[in-house]
């Protein structure tokens, strides 16, 4: 069934279908960010178009979750304008087993915690590499930073035990810009014992806008995985 396809991007693929299959007409959607639930923005974008699927509107994480849309006619609204939000969903870079994440690999973790905390249900998808025992293993956790704070920021962060490393652009010199127009800091902890903790600890240090830990967050987490040479979408 995968023969010649990209294993990660099929699984990528399905479990953001899974996901997008379980929203009903009506309903005010949370669109997270990254390639994962572009897949989801997509099938919702479909599911529109067939008539199969109602009435929805979008609250986008991102600028990239707002250009999905609008690309795939799914009519967007504002926090302001509604009252909740049915369902959300977004992708992570580590789940562990209590289903605390790690976010933020596309710098986009502030909106995402703020539009994910409010949905009623937050469904995770992502791809089997993505699960981890203990966060911080596999992915440095990222931390968005106001830019005049960076460097104060830095040491208060060297002085809980974490490593920072200002994230640099791609194809562009300089630090990457959030949507916000903060900076980011990637930190890499030996160990993350307590997520909830150090969750509080680092939003706690003046000039950090929001970290990528989100700690009793998510509802449901959606795993694609790819099992015998098929690709399969099993629930966490
Ligand atoms: C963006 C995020 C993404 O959801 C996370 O990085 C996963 O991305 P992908 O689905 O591309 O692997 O947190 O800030």
């Amino acid at each position: 069934m995968t023969a010649g396809l990209d294993p990660v991007k099929v699984m990528k693929q399905e479990v953001g279908k899974a996901a997008a299959e379980r929203v009903k007409s009506g309903s005010i959607v949370g669109l997270g960010t990254g390639s994962t639930t572009a897949f989801a923005i997509q099938f919702l974008g479909e599911r529109l178009k067939s008539g199969e699927l109602m009435d929805i509107k979008g609250v986008p994480t991102s600028f990239q979750a707002s250009v999905l849309a609008k690309k795939y006619g799914i009519p967007l609204t504002t926090l302001d304008e509604i009252d909740k939000i049915d369902i959300a969903i977004d992708g992570a870079d580590e789940v562990d087993p209590q289903k605390n994440l790690i976010k933020g690999g596309g710098a986009a973790h502030t909106r995402e915690k703020i539009v994910d905390s409010l949905a009623d249900v937050f469904i995770v998808v992502v791809d089997s590499s993505k699960l981890v025992d203990r966060l911080g293993s596999t992915f440095p956790l990222p931390v968005e930073v106001l830019p005049l704070a960076v460097t104060p920021v830095m040491k208060a962060i060297e002085s809980l035990g974490g490593k920072p490393e200002l994230r640099m652009g791609v194809k562009k010199d300089g630090p990457v810009i959030t949507d916000q127009g903060n900076m980011v800091l990637d930190v890499t902890f030996d160990a993350i014992d307590n997520p909830a903790e150090l969750e509080k600890t680092l939003n706690n240090i003046p000039g950090v806008l929001e970290n990528g830990l989100f700690v009793g967050v998510a509802n449901i987490v959606l795993i694609g995985e790819i099992k015998d040479g098929q690709s399969i979408v099993r629930e966490m």
